[in-house]
């Protein structure tokens, strides 16, 4: 299959491009590398650890500059150096950490974030970097790893596209390694740098499914990604087209799927499936390859960030991939109804009733509200497997967005407390926000409907608690559910290096945090 702009099947610059990554173990001016990365928090007049000796090498260099207020050590901040001896590397990097007090592994990240760019853009195509916070910055040296590998890994993401002008050979980082002296932490060093580099692997799998125009990730094209994966990685993979839906009565899942010449595709993939000893833990992730509204038809400005709309299921996938490569001692299953919202003669309408596997009747308001048609009968799948916990992740409602602001955050709703404080530590732990929101019953009581057990919408007001009412109809498990409409796709990124204009690949640091912290 070729694409239909250029006769290619791939983006010019081929997929989920990273650096490659390593540990080194031994002091970082010994490093051959094209740029060095040290650190310095904030206020600090004489740097001290790795930084100190690599300034003492460089003849006091940096402490002279926050002398003359050149470097001040904000978080952010980078300044590159051009020892003339002293250091092996050609280029040290100072990256500020900010202020101790505010500081944590998101501050790692973004600092390391920022130096990764900073490097890439003066040319560099090695790196070798300090683990940021594990000295002096009072962090577990495991996690400091991670978070400074994570950082830099992620900035160097690259969509290829389509330009011509990328023909030419891009500046770009090809090796990132992480330095270590102190030989006791260089085992939890390793442990981290692995986690590190497999789960930013899942975030450029989903950032590339996410970035991809629609007319390429289709629900066929995401099927045909998730089965390689499951292939390369070891994950148990099937694939339901149309037939295998209906067999399963999944009425509002095929609903939508009718006014799009595009078939269905049911994705499911099992980690660990025969561990039966363990819980099972279910991710659900919307799967809307494009959401034009179907005949409530989407506004021309409201359908340009459309394509997104299946960042749900890129956040499993990706999620799932990194599972299967760190092998993660918990049985999951990923779940992920795929699926385009078109309008034509034989679209679904305002009106229709349509039945879910469950039995349970819907009559359509609108048909722009489709995400949850499409998890309805996920989430009554999930439940043939016997779950301990479900959690479904889609782009559902622009009042998400509209209410805690785009890329700042996502809306948390559970009817399980452990569930929901389980998915608040792995936030924390990764910077992917999510914001506790209410099940009210007046929600539920908007979706009644004369003619069927519910409505798919219960108008603009209150429309995230609607919309999440309605999912919670078709749970009867520990369930959460996280709208992530606006956390898809930024343009942005401000001080978050470590996103890169586009898709965010949101999701999969928070699942696999969850899942390593579940196992
Ligand atoms: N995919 C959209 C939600 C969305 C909007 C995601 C903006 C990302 C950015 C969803 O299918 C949708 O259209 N929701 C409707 C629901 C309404 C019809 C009840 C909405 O939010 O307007
Ligand atoms: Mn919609
Ligand atoms: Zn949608």
């Amino acid at each position: 299959m070729t694409d239909h702009f250029s006769g290619r099947r791939t983006p010019r610059l081929g997929l989920g491009t990273l650096p490659a990554s390593e540990v080194i173990s031994g002091k970082i001016q010994d490093v051959a590398a094209d740029a060095i990365v040290v650190n310095l928090f904030a206020g600090v007049a004489a740097p001290t650890g790795a930084t100190g000796a690599v300034d003492t090498a460089m003849g006091g260099t940096i402490s002279r500059l926050i002398a003359s207020g050149d470097v001040t050590g904000k978080l952010g901040e980078v300044t590159v150096l051009y020892p003339s001896g002293g250091v092996v590397a050609p280029r040290v990097i100072v990256a500020g950490l900010g202020s101790r007090t505010s500081f944590g592994l998101e501050a790692v990240r973004r600092a390391s974030a920022a130096a990764a760019a900073k490097a890439r853009e003066v040319g560099a195509s090695t790196l070798a970097s300090l683990v940021h916070g594990a000295g002096g910055g009072g962090l577990v040296a495991g996690e400091a790893a991670q978070a400074t590998l994570e950082g830099a890994l992620l900035a160097s993401y690259r969509f290829g596209g389509w330009r011509a002008q990328d023909q030419a050979p891009e500046r770009a980082l090809t090796q990132v390694a992480l330095v270590e002296l102190d030989g006791g932490h260089l085992p939890q060093v390793r442990e981290g740098a692995a986690a590190a580099a497999a789960i930013a692997r899942g975030v450029a799998l989903a950032r590339d499914l996410v970035n991809l125009p629609p007319v390429h990730a289709t629900p066929e094209y995401l099927a045909d990604a998730a089965a390689a994966m499951a292939e390369r990685t070891g994950l148990r993979v099937t694939i339901g087209d149309r037939a295998w839906a209906e067999e399963r009565g999944m009425g509002a899942f095929l609903a939508v799927a009718k006014g799009s010449a595009l078939e269905p595709r049911f994705i499911e993939l099992a980690h660990n499936e025969a561990r039966t000893d363990l819980p099972l833990v279910v991710l659900v992730g919307k799967g809307v390859t494009f959401d034009s509204g179907g005949l409530s038809l989407k506004t021309r400005d409201g359908m340009v960030p459309m394509k997104s709309d299946m960042s749900g299921a890129a956040a499993v996938i990706g999620a799932m991939q990194t599972v299967a490569e760190l092998d993660l001692n918990v049985r999951v299953l990923g779940l992920a109804p795929c699926v385009e919202n078109m309008p034509d003669g034989a679209a679904y309408r305002p009106s229709d009733v349509l039945v879910a596997g469950n039995g349970l009747s819907v009559e359509v308001i609108s048909t722009d509200a489709e995400g949850r048609l499409a998890l309805a009968d996920a989430l009554v799948h999930a439940k043939g497997y016997a779950p301990a916990a479900v959690i479904d992740i889609a782009t559902l409602t622009g009042a998400s967005a509209t209410a805690l602001g785009e890329g700042v955050a996502a809306s948390l709703f559970f009817t399980d407390p452990t569930l929901r404080a389980r998915i608040e530590t792995a936030s924390e732990a990764t910077g992917e926000r999510v914001w506790p929101m209410p099940l009210f019953p007046e929600y539920r009581a908007a979706i009644e409907s004369k003619v069927a057990d519910l409505k798919n919408s219960g108008g603009a007001k209150g429309g995230i608690g609607t919309s999440a009412a309605f999912l919670q109809a078709f749970t009867d498990y520990p369930w959460a559910h996280v709208d992530m409409a606006g956390m898809g796709l930024i343009e942005n990124p401000k001080g978050r290096g470590y996103l890169t204009p586009g898709a965010t690949g949101y999701g999969v640091r928070l699942f696999v945090e969850f899942l390593r912290d579940w196992a």
